[in-house]
């Protein structure tokens, strides 16, 4: 049977299960349903090794061509995890679990990679090894870096990495990405600024915490408009700001909370180092002190050139329809895990269309399973590329 026949002609299978994980989420580390299931399909299939508890709940699964001369070894990675959202949805295979929610197409990802390692282990016409990598904690717990750190790359000698995330707003069919920085590092700052308390009516007795951070968010927004290079891309917001409670009193303490994006570890730097010089200089000015806490988050998800041009012939070959491959899309400032695995090997991330959909985090988003097709026949076409059987 054609490739593109066994793919269409399993999409209802792969579309259960995507519904079935989308009914049960789980969040974080905490994918142990979820990671049972991969894993016991992958080992159904007839993956040559099945490998769980990677990067704590992670799993690997290994398939090997039907030769495997060229000595190359792919690995495919997908995200297993949910989020913290009430799904404020009617489907019939809406969530059972309250307060959490299949919202950013992980059902999706996870559902089309083990798609693809049925087929794959069943046709095995590749010349070589595939490592599928299916990662726990994409969504802020670095998941993929505990695969990492836990040795999965040397361990199985993943040479090359692909991933994938769907895009709501792009056509069924159609891809984008780009070489160089696709999204951006994402890190976080928490302010706690220390005045001195008292009586409103007697201000000139206190050093007043509120004023003072205002005059710090404001401060802030210097560092893109005067700090950054104009022809680059930089994010500072701040996202809270908690201080006093009453009509009269001026209160001794505040805390600001909030998130710096770059797309360049030489910007990554100097966000920092001016937000730090920013906070204490301010703060002292006024006679108040101040304390950052700056917590690096994922890195830049940086693609490599040559890996970049492969994925996008490969999305041309499967983009469907009225499909079309976008190679300039321009990059967002939004994060993602697997920026660790483009650290440690070379590789590629694409964005693949879910077609008119709610948002990515959106309490009305749901993965587009007609996307399902597009997305299995992309990674069966990269192996079936890349590691061409004799
Ligand atoms: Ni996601």
């Amino acid at each position: 049977m054609p490739k593109t026949d066994r793919i269409a002609a399993l999409k209802d299978e792969i579309t259960t299960w995507r519904r079935d994980f989308h009914s049960n989420p789980e969040l974080l580390y905490d994918v142990h349903r979820t990671a049972g299931i991969v894993a016991e399909k992958l080992a159904s299939f007839g993956c040559d090794e099945v490998v769980t508890g990677i990067g704590r709940t992670g799993v690997v699964g290994v398939i090997r061509g039907r030769s495997s001369g060229s000595g190359k070894v792919i690995g495919l990675r997908a995200d297993m995890d949910a989020l913290p959202i009430e799904e404020e949805t009617n489907l019939p295979y809406r969530s059972k679990v309250s307060g959490k929610m299949h919202a950013c197409g992980h059902d999706g990802h996870t559902a089309m990679l083990l798609g693809a390692a049925r087929y794959l282990a069943e046709t095995r016409d590749f010349d070589g090894t595939v490592v599928l990598l299916f990662q726990p904690a994409e969504e802020g717990g670095g998941g993929a870096r505990a695969m990492i750190d836990d040795g999965v790359m040397d361990r199985f000698g993943v040479q090359e990495v692909y991933g994938m995330h769907n895009m709501p707003g792009l056509p069924v069919g159609s891809f984008a990405l780009r070489p160089g920085p696709l999204m951006a590092a994402a890190d976080r700052f928490r302010i706690r600024v220390e005045g001195k308390g008292g009586h409103a009516a007697k201000p000139n007795e206190t050093i007043d915490t509120l004023l003072v951070s205002t005059h710090i968010v404001t401060a802030l927004q210097s560092i893109v408009s005067r700090n950054a290079d104009p022809l680059e891309s930089a994010v500072v917001s701040v996202t809270a700001f908690k201080a006093g409670e009453a009509f009269n009193v001026i209160p001794q303490t505040a805390e600001l909370m909030g998130t710096v994006r770059t797309l360049t570890p030489e910007l990554r730097d100097l966000c920092e180092t001016r937000l730090k010089e920013i906070v204490t200089t301010i703060a002292r000015a006024f006679g108040a002190t101040a304390t950052v806490e700056y917590e690096r988050g994922y890195p830049v998800t940086r693609n490599h050139a040559a890996q970049t041009e492969f994925a996008a012939g490969i999305a041309a070959k499967v983009a469907a329809g009225a499909g079309a491959v976008d190679l300039e899309v321009p990059p967002t400032m939004g994060a993602e895990d697997f920026s660790f695995m483009l650290e440690a090997r070379p590789g590629a991330f694409i964005f693949m269309g879910n077609g008119d959909s709610a948002g990515l985090h959106h309490p009305a988003y749901d993965f587009n399973d007609e996307a399902i097709p597009v997305g299995v026949g992309y990674w069966a076409t990269l192996v079936e590329t890349a590691m061409p059987a004799n």
